[in-house]
């Protein structure tokens, strides 16, 4: 399976975004994802696709009772690990899709902008549901829609190279897009909200939260971010399986 995050080129300059080099506090969305996150006491937490393990990390120092981690990536484990001190998280390298463990595992599940990387979101959801506890919580992040249709995920630009709009195109045609990520190519995949939200209510989850983040005042303030309130970037969702 073709892995973008282990090629040499794009996990350098991953590694120098503000949301790897500071973590939690580094990422715009982090603000709001965890006013949707739950007291982590006592809990089991599994998140798919924890990267450099930041929200491993958080829940391991809240309290959670064990911590796994799950990710393709050879190199954001490696720095996971190292980034976890003696923090007892299992980090455990295996395709999302291939995830797969017994009913009742987990009472919190999480996920932070990785659910865009798989090409079947409804089979990721129909695992989580299995694996989780009667009322255990799915928390994810993903790009939003309307960020993921058009493909490129860039701004159109006047004559001038000012931003004009940001494009939405072939919103209705579900798959993958050939998006530009760090200047690097990356395969990622496009659905409508309509599919994200039936597909965790066929599973049996209900919706407790949907939120379309915006950066905070203090984040407003880096260059980067001055566009950010001109379309959504990111979708998070708080479900929960109904006992
Ligand atoms: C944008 S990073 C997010 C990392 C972390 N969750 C965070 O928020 O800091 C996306 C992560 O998803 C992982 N990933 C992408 N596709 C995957 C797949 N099919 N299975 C497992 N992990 C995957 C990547 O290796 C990468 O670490």
């Amino acid at each position: 399976m073709r892995n973008k995050y282990d090629d040499d080129v794009f996990f350098n300059k991953y590694s120098q975004m503000e949301r790897s080099l500071k973590g939690l506090t580094g990422a715009g969305e982090w603000a709001a994802l965890k006013d949707m996150l739950p007291d982590f006491q006592g809990k089991r937490v599994l998140d798919l696709g924890c990267g450099f393990g930041w929200h491993c990390v958080y829940a391991a120092e809240h309290g959670a009772a064990k911590v796994v981690g799950v990710d393709i990536s050879r190199k954001m484990l490696d720095e996971a690990a190292r980034k976890s001190g003696g923090l007892n998280i299992d980090y455990i390298k295996k395709p999302l899709e291939e995830v797969d463990y017994p009913a009742d595992s987990f009472d919190v599940v999480l996920s932070s902008l990785a659910l865009h990387y798989v090409a079947s979101f409804g089979a990721i959801v129909e695992m989580v549901h299995h694996c989780l506890s009667d009322g255990g919580q799915f928390i994810f992040s993903m790009e939003h829609p309307i960020f993921t249709a058009s493909g490129p995920q860039d701004w159109h630009y006047d004559g001038a190279g000012d931003k004009l709009h940001w494009p939405v195109d072939r919103y209705f045609e579900e798959g993958p897009r050939e998006a530009v990520f760090l200047g690097e190519k990356v395969l990622k995949y496009h659905r409508t909200l309509t599919t994200i939200i039936r597909d965790l209510r066929k599973a049996g989850f209900e919706i407790d939260d949907l939120v379309e983040p915006q950066p905070n005042e203090r984040m407003l303030k880096l260059p980067e971010m001055t566009d950010e309130l001109r379309r959504p970037m990111m979708l998070l969702i708080a479900a929960r399986k109904q006992a």
